[in-house]
């Protein structure tokens, strides 16, 4: 008899994990978003010490944080576009599209900070007004960022959830990136998901069950 609830207990915990798993994989619960930010945005053509006005290429600096201290973030390709200008959010009227790159994806290991440095070719810029803008004080760019991830924990490995993050950069007469307190322009997004502090949670219960059943 006490076999057999034994038993039966062991089918309830196989079943919760089993619930449990399926959630992880749904909706990556207890899994936080790796964090983008531009470090450095560099375009020489709005240098005035360099006078450098036909040079087309625009440097820019991608940190990627992953502040997971257990999960690998597995990312796909991230492609990244360049905008100028800054969108005005009730006007449907839509910025050039200047430049696009497309990063390799790759695994980012737990709390670690990855640099990817990239020299796109603008074009379609308004140069002329952008140098009037940055002689008068900053022009923006806006930068985007669309990747899918998953992430992986032991032998657990979520599905691929899309990202689509987003920020304004400011450029000053030296062609360069004007940082607040020494930061830099962290991407946002209108939240992929909304199960963060929910997640920690489910992930906390989650391990304790996992505990008691082995
Ligand atoms: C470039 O801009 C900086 C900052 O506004 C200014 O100090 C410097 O004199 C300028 N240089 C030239 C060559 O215009
Ligand atoms: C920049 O180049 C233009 C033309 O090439 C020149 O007239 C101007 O004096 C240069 N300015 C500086 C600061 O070197
Ligand atoms: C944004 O667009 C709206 C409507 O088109 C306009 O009234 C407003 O002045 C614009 N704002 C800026 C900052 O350009
Ligand atoms: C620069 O500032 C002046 C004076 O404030 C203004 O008349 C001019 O339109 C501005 N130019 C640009 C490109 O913003
Ligand atoms: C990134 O760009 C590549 C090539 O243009 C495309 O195949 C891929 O679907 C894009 N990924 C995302 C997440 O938009």
């Amino acid at each position: 008899m006490d076999m057999d609830m034994c038993m039966c207990c062991k089918f309830i915990w196989l079943i919760i994990m089993f619930f449990y798993g399926t959630l992880i994989f749904m909706f990556g619960i207890g899994f936080n978003e790796p964090t983008f930010s531009i470090e450095r945005f560099y375009v020489p053509a709005l240098d005035n010490i360099s006078n450098d006005t036909l040079n087309p290429f625009i440097f820019v600096d991608l940190q990627l944080i992953n502040p997971n201290d257990q999960q690998t973030v597995h990312y796909s390709a991230l492609n990244v576009s360049i905008f100028y200008g800054q969108q005005n959010k009730s006007s449907p009227i839509l910025l050039p599209n200047v430049a696009v790159v497309s990063i390799p994806g790759f695994n980012q290991e737990s709390s670690d900070i990855a640099h990817r440095l990239e020299m796109v070719t603008a074009t379609g810029v308004d140069w002329e007004t952008a140098r009037q803008e940055v002689l008068n004080g900053t022009t923006v760019f806006q930068v985007d960022l669309q990747t899918k991830l998953r992430y992986e924990q032991f032998i657990w490995k979520t599905k691929r959830f899309s990202i689509m993050v987003g920020g304004d950069v400011k450029v000053n007469d030296q062609g360069s990136m004007v940082k607040t307190k020494k930061k830099g322009v962290k991407l946002t997004s209108g939240s992929i998901r909304h199960v963060v502090h929910f997640g920690y949670v489910a992930g906390s219960v989650g391990f304790v069950l996992l505990s008691l059943w082995s």
